[in-house]
């Protein structure tokens, strides 16, 4: 109550300099007034997808940053080089990048510090795998995620976090609204603890096979703040559905 839901589409590696084009355009004439919108396309789309965007309400983020302002770093993208395109958010430690690239925690981290430092927001992305799920120790694995992914300034710059259990991640599965609910309301409590009465109000997405359908129901649970969502951010319609939900 009181936080304004963010609904965040992450494009991951999808789309073309076309259809990237006209998804923004669909979702920036889609009016949410309940939602905060955010679109997240690949690096190579985000020029496209701002001049798309204009001057809307529709919010600009990338899906990854390095930890170094600039250097010798071939093939990476800085911050800075982000918010210098108008990019306000960036997704850190998504479990892609955990998986596909080994982001620790400490990488993670060390990106946060970087976004702050550029004046983007971050989107530090937490989840337990399947197998940690069944052996009961989801909510301890996510606890240790955001003591060591979180940055100091993290609260102060209004940063979000999103839970997004590994295994709902594309899969169509989704844990039980009572699940989401503990994982969240943990998450709200560990927040609280390391930063006090500004943890109360950062916003906590869930992410992992939200959907117009089942959009309703997780965002009407306490201390769900927002969807990240995937692949039903690829159609402007559906995302829109989600953020009506909100
Ligand atoms: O960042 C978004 C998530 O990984 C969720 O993806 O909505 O396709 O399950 P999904």
């Amino acid at each position: 109550p009181g936080v304004r839901p963010l609904i965040a589409g992450n494009w991951k590696m999808h789309g073309t300099l076309a259809s990237v084009r006209e998804l923004a355009a669909g979702v920036a004439a889609g009016q949410a007034s309940g939602a905060d919108l955010l679109v997240c396309p690949a690096f190579v789309h985000l020029s496209a997808v701002a001049e798309t965007l204009g001057s809307g309400s529709v919010a600009l983020g990338a899906q990854d940053c390095h930890a170094n302002p600039k250097g010798a770093h071939t093939g990476d993208i800085s911050a800075a080089m982000l918010a210098d395109l108008g990019v306000r958010f960036v997704i850190l430690g998504h479990s892609e990048r955990r998986a596909d690239h080994a982001e620790s925690d400490a990488v993670v981290l060390a990106k946060a510090e970087a976004a702050l430092t550029s004046g983007l927001t971050p989107i530090v992305c937490v989840g337990e795998s399947e197998a940690q799920r069944v052996s009961g120790e989801a909510e301890d694995v996510v606890a240790a995620q955001l003591a060591g992914s979180l940055p100091e300034g993290f609260a102060a710059a209004g940063g979000v976090v999103a839970y997004e259990p590994v295994w709902a991640i594309g899969t169509g599965r989704t844990p039980t609204e009572a699940d989401i609910a503990a994982m969240h309301a943990r998450v709200r409590a560990e927040l609280e603890q390391r930063f006090g009465a500004a943890g109360s109000t950062l916003r906590i997405l869930y992410g992992g096979s939200v959907k117009p359908g089942n959009a309703k129901a997780i965002l009407a649970l306490p201390h769900v703040d927002g969807a990240l969502v995937g692949g039903a951010s690829l159609v402007a319609g559906d995302f829109l559905g989600i953020a009506a939900a909100a």
